[in-house]
């Protein structure tokens, strides 16, 4: 048989293999309940404005919330045939609730429908994600204020630079993350709107209320323009943009862990629940969570390319290209949420090994440029006080020894500016703490910026 829902002008069947090639319902299911959810609102807004009576709304509305519980209880037919989530749960409806089923798709297309199911599902998906990343970043300012005196290399090139603490580390990533969160947030404002109404495409006859509809389902304004709102995906591309930035962030981050837990840095332990083993090498343990993070970035690139090239070139209004939007946006949803819970847990759990972070800072001759700054300080201009500290390391390579271990005596053998006093500004607590005002690596400073995070994130 043909396909009922739009059959009518048709001769023959569908060819069965066409069938299984244009259906979407093995994916769009996951929009069950936004699509419920929609049907509702637009069963109850056209009630208001008489086009169905009160009685046809509240027999469309129990039927969908019972099929709603039979989704939920994996007891729902899922049909092939009926190609798609929407067609699906409208055959469903009639088959329980006889012709006035058939009257909830009035003034109504699978076009403003999907688009609105999307839209519904993405805003849930972006709260959801939101309040993961709130979590986490509260996880990054607790550690970072716990931390604020830890001393650890900073690195430029992945080469010791200058010393850095743990602390201050930590609240870079989490400013990261305020970056990707306020993009997420901004974004949710254009996935916000409301498509029903819209139609296939022009609009339609009946006297539709769109601002109800709109208020109905939350969503801050009906679409300007039926046109646009059937045909728009700028939204998802968006959101995986946003995704793509995160997880970048993200893999960056995972990077440092997997590269701080080696033998090699040996900065940090990752809890063993975090971690798993060799099937071969026993005294293995591996970083497989930020390493599985790090990999994830990739997936979600290829589905921001992939959106991006679905929308290239698609003429309006609506085209069955869109049915394509579907798979990468889901699964970016669901990898996004997956890793960034992941970290949330994690992050809290990361024991520093500060001794050996200390140790690390202190090679590499990671105070050369504070001794450069306190020859300034007496009197030396800057690019000789590089030419002279630069002599001392040199030095110091020969002599295997670092800055603060060598006597007063070798040390002005470089310069007489040195006095008894270069010995404060060469350890590493001194280092850190003279790096002290707003965006430095000063303890006080990182505690300061913490609280300003934590009454930032108090405030969302
Ligand atoms: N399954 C379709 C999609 O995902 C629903 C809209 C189909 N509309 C149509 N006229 N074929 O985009």
């Amino acid at each position: 048989a043909t396909n009922q829902s739009w059959g009518g002008r048709f001769s023959e069947p569908t060819d069965a293999f066409v069938e299984r090639f244009t259906a979407s319902v093995s994916f769009d299911q996951r929009l069950a309940r936004q699509d419920i959810q929609g049907s509702i609102a637009h069963a109850t807004m056209l009630a208001r404005v008489g086009v169905l009576s009160g009685d046809e709304r509240d027999a469309i509305i129990t039927g969908l919330d019972e099929i709603r519980d039979e989704i939920e209880r994996g007891e729902f037919a899922w049909s092939v045939p009926l190609e798609d989530v929407h067609m699906n749960i409208e055959a469903r409806l009639t088959e329980k609730i006889g012709v006035t089923g058939k009257k909830l798709h009035t003034g109504r297309s699978r076009n403003d429908q999907v688009a609105t199911d999307i839209r519904l599902f993405l805003r849930d998906a972006a709260d959801e994600i939101a309040a993961e990343l709130v979590r986490l970043r509260q996880g990054l300012v607790e550690l970072a204020d716990r931390e604020a005196d830890t001393v650890m290399p900073g690195f430029t090139h992945l080469q010791t630079a200058q010393p850095v603490t743990f602390g201050h580390h930590l609240l870079a990533w989490q400013e990261m993350l305020a970056r990707d969160h306020e993009r997420l947030l901004d974004c949710r404002r254009r996935i916000n709107v409301l498509p029903l109404g819209a139609a296939a495409l022009a609009g339609t006859t009946y006297p539709v209320d769109r601002h109800l509809t709109a208020e109905l389902l939350g969503f801050d304004r009906p679409a300007e323009n039926s046109l646009d709102a059937v045909s728009d995906r700028d939204f998802a591309i968006e959101f995986i943009g946003f995704a793509s930035m995160l997880l970048m962030h993200m893999s960056r981050m995972s990077e440092e862990l997997v590269l701080w837990s080696s033998a090699q840095f040996d900065f940090i332990d990752l809890p063993d629940r975090f971690c798993t083993g060799s099937s071969i090498m026993p005294q293995k343990k591996n970083p497989d969570v930020p390493e599985l993070v790090r990999g994830k970035s990739g997936r979600v690139y290829g589905h921001l390319m992939s959106l991006l090239t679905l929308m290239k070139s698609q003429p309006l209004a609506y085209n069955k290209d869109n049915q394509e939007d579907k798979e990468p946006l889901f699964d970016t949803v669901t990898t996004v949420l997956d890793c960034v819970k992941a970290f949330a847990d994690m992050v809290p759990a990361i024991e520093p090994k500060k001794a050996h972070m200390f140790e690390a800072a202190r090679q590499g001759f990671s105070t050369a440029t504070d001794l450069a700054d306190y020859l300034v300080r007496k009197g030396v201009a800057f690019r000789d006080a590089h030419d002279i500290v630069g002599q001392s390391v040199a030095y110091g390579l020969q002599q295997e020894k670092d800055l603060s271990e060598m006597t007063l005596e070798e040390l002005r053998r470089f310069s007489g500016a040195i006095g008894e006093d270069v010995f404060e500004v060469l350890t590493l607590e001194g280092s850190v703490a003279a790096r002290n005002h707003i965006g430095g690596t000063a303890p006080d400073q990182v505690r300061a910026a913490a609280s300003r995070a934590r009454a930032a994130l108090a405030e969302l």
